[in-house]
């Protein structure tokens, strides 16, 4: 067979040899002899009709010549509702409740590939359903602020657990016949001036820390699209960043897919044309007429819209397109994908803390179930990352079902929920469980009957956390303070009765000094999809040992957090808001011209990132500061005895064997991750990386070898100098343990 060399050998990459069916980007090339064919078909308008949207969520094909529209789906956790042609709004149909899957950072919490995988699959297959050609996600930025608005849609604050999930996510949903359009590329780690921001960053933490998502899903995955973040990054708007876009993007790694740019995120004709961006999404101001006009100008050439149109096509034969009487025949959430959410969310449940509350007791058989995150669904909220699912169910109802007849679950609300910015019409009548204010002490009354049921019980789970108005797309949280008295609210409670446990219904880390000490058990139970609250039940009751582990760092306090210690946030990159503006209806029926006076005129917000790679962890670990629950802490209801580990390099990997015992009397998953240090280097090191990890599902009493590979291309670092990677030779000491702070055994290596 035919052997290419994958283009990834530029910049001093290493030279990966692979044949055209192994090297998945060149895959997408298979079709180029007949597209090269449909190319000289069409006229210069027909080609220009493709760069930019047809509707809200479509892109044109050429109907004359048989070449489908392309349509796109929000992602990441489900396949959104369908909207009205020209907007987000519900188009009304009755077929597409889809399932809500667990949100990112619960998948990333369950540390599973095949989990990934299974999520990838359920969401592909629901789009097929649905007619859709790409799912927009899998969302993998990486979470650097604790109070970012999309870390429940992003996966961890790592980039080797943030990269294995988001490569077996693209396989699974590439798999399945439906392309990923990965986002958000890149560097998209706030929300504050998220559509001008610029993102200050250097070389090496750009490529070790936030390009290392994308570039496995990309190279390794083969994903087919790729969305440009809104943010700028070092001086460019992603979607016309020459070096993310065309120098790394198309040159080093090889894609040969297609860009849309986020919704509202093209800047320029020429910026768009030159450096990369393929469909500009939503509009035609940018990638319609004036691209028309710019070639009759001599400004750009035709040769240079048909390649765009080439990478287009590449996706577009690639996908099959749905026949329009097939698709939307069948609801889209289907029992296969229910039982892949309800897995995935059986496995992302974190005990945190445990002083024996946990599982619950056969004695026990009154639960006061105490606050309104039991009974709130949270499939859609959150902005634009919401679901219409067939169904969902809350904690309250899962306890409920688990608990049956012999145990009587009593519910109060608790404290008031903060609803957030509201975007239709205030009601009539105020809602009484609802919040004015986030900060709002809690209500004498509500907290007075939450405490009379706390007496009357044998167990009280308290329900905190945030909701999806807190945290959301568009806006980052103030602070990560738990809302609307919760913490008054549960001091009382266990002051009533210390039996108690707290259960964490959020998609981000919260402050937790002043529950902690009141909280003889706490689980984070996150924004867990459509069976969360069955999941939750299973755990609760003991069916099932707990086995998520935090995928990011609950900080002690938020000025722990190193953007925050170094002040890098909020800093300069409050004001500003291009993207707000753009959407006003004044701005709309602007001008070209009054528009980017408006836009000249505003702030111009920068994002400092001088803690450079010591994000999550990597901070805490090397300063020496003590977090509240660390990266990879998770506790199960059984021990895990870790044996000594075997370590040898074994030509391109290191190798780590091991044994692993349930020590327990109940089946339990453990997941065992492996971090490296750096000794007597001469290159800057954080003071520990993860560099690979494994869930590994082992009976009572079970013991088994665990082997643990690191390429040692994961051992590379980013010379800035000779902007190359580079591989340092030297000594590792290898920490094997259940969490960044729990490290149980250590070998040495050289390398
Ligand atoms: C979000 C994207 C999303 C798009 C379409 C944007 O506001 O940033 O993640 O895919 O809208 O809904």
């Amino acid at each position: 067979m035919k052997r290419i060399l994958c283009p990834l050998l530029l910049a001093g990459l290493l030279a990966v040899a692979c044949t055209k069916t192994e090297c998945p980007q060149e895959k997408l090339t298979a079709n180029d002899a007949r597209i090269d064919e449909i190319i000289a078909q069409m006229t210069l308008e027909e080609k220009v009709e493709m760069l930019h949207s047809k509707t809200n969520m479509s892109s044109a094909g050429v109907e004359r010549l048989g070449i489908a529209d392309i349509r796109y789906a929000d992602g990441p956790f489900g396949i959104r509702e369908e909207g009205v042609p020209n907007g987000f709004q519900s188009a009304g149909w009755t077929l597409d409740s889809a399932t809500y899957f667990p949100t990112g950072s619960a998948l990333a919490a369950t540390w599973s590939e095949d989990l990934a995988y299974k999520y990838g699959t359920g969401m592909g297959k629901e789009a097929r359903l649905r007619g859709k050609d790409v799912i927009l996600g899998p969302a993998v930025n990486i979470q650097r602020l604790p109070v970012g608005g999309r870390t429940y849609e992003y996966l961890s604050e790592d980039p080797i657990l943030s990269a294995a999930l988001a490569l077996y996510y693209t396989k699974g949903v590439q798999d399945q016949g439906t392309a990923v359009c990965i986002k958000h590329f890149a560097v998209n780690n706030q929300e504050t001036s998220r559509g001008s921001v610029d993102v200050q960053i250097d070389e090496r933490t750009l490529r070790e820390i936030y390009l290392k998502p994308f570039e496995r899903a990309i190279k390794e995955g083969g994903a087919m699209s790729v969305m440009p973040a809104y943010n700028k990054v070092n001086g460019d708007y992603c979607s016309e960043n020459e070096h993310l876009l065309n120098e790394i993007l198309r040159g080093e790694w090889g894609f040969k897919g297609m860009t849309v740019s986020d919704w509202g995120g093209t800047h320029s004709t020429m910026g768009a044309m030159l450096h990369g961006l393929n469909v500009q999404m939503t509009g035609s101001n940018y990638l319609g007429q004036p691209v028309i006009d710019s070639i009759a100008a001599g400004k750009l050439t035709e040769e240079m819209v048909d390649e765009k149109v080439r990478q287009i096509l590449r996706v577009r034969l690639a996908v099959e397109a749905v026949p329009d009487d097939v698709a939307n025949t069948q609801m889209t959430s289907q029992p296969e994908s229910q039982r892949i959410a309800r897995e995935v969310a059986e496995k992302s449940i974190v005990l945190l803390k445990n002083e024996g509350i946990l599982p619950i007791k056969a004695d026990v058989k009154k639960i006061a179930v105490i606050g309104q995150n039991a009974v709130l669904k949270t499939q859609s909220g959150g902005m634009g990352a919401g679901v219409k699912a067939l169904y969902e169910i809350t904690p309250l109802q899962g306890i409920r079902a688990r608990a049956g007849k012999d145990i009587e679950v009593s519910y109060a609300p608790g404290y008031k929920n903060f609803p957030g910015r509201r975007w239709g019409p205030a009601p009539a009548e105020p809602d009484p469980l609802e919040a004015t204010a986030i900060d709002e002490p809690a209500d004498p009354a509500l907290l007075a009957e939450a405490v009379a049921l706390a007496k009357e019980a044998d167990l009280v789970i308290f329900f905190g956390g945030t909701n999806k108005s807190i945290e959301t797309e568009g806006s980052d949280r103030k602070d990560i303070k738990l809302p609307c008295g919760q913490e008054e609210i549960v001091q009382a409670l266990y002051a009533a009765n210390p039996n108690l446990a707290t259960v964490l219904i959020s998609g981000g880390p919260t402050d937790l000094q002043v529950l902690e000490p009141v909280s003889p058990a706490i689980v984070q139970g996150w924004w867990n999809g459509t069976e969360g609250g069955t999941a939750l039940a299973k755990v609760l009751f003991g069916d099932i040992a707990p086995s998520g582990k935090l995928p990011f760092t609950f900080p002690a306090k938020l000025e722990d957090s190193p953007a925050y210690a170094l002040g890098n946030f909020p800093g300069n990159s409050a004001g500003g808001d291009l993207f707000t503006l753009m959407f006003r209806p004044d701005v709309l029926k602007m001008t070209p011209a009054e528009r980017q006076a408006l836009i000249d005129a505003l702030p111009k917000p920068v994002s400092e990132y001088t803690e450079r790679f010591y994000v999550g962890y990597r901070w805490f670990d090397t300063k020496g500061v003590k977090p509240k629950y660390a990266f990879g802490h998770g506790l199960s209801y059984v021990t895990f005895a870790y044996g000594q580990p075997k370590a040898k390099v074994a030509g391109d990997k290191v190798k780590v064997t091991f044994l692993l015992a349930n020590e327990g009397t109940m089946d339990a998953d453990e997941v065992v991750q492996l971090y490296v240090r750096r000794i007597g280097s001469a290159v800057e090191w954080p003071d520990k990386e993860l560099k690979a990890f494994r869930r590994v599902s082992l009976k009572a009493g079970e013991h088994r070898k665990v082997t643990l590979e690191i390429p040692l291309d994961e051992l590379r670092y980013w010379n800035g100098t000779k902007n190359t990677w580079e591989l340092e030779h030297g000594k590792l000491q290898l920490l094997l343990g259940a969490a960044s702070d729990d490290i149980r055994r250590t070998a040495e290596i050289t390398i």
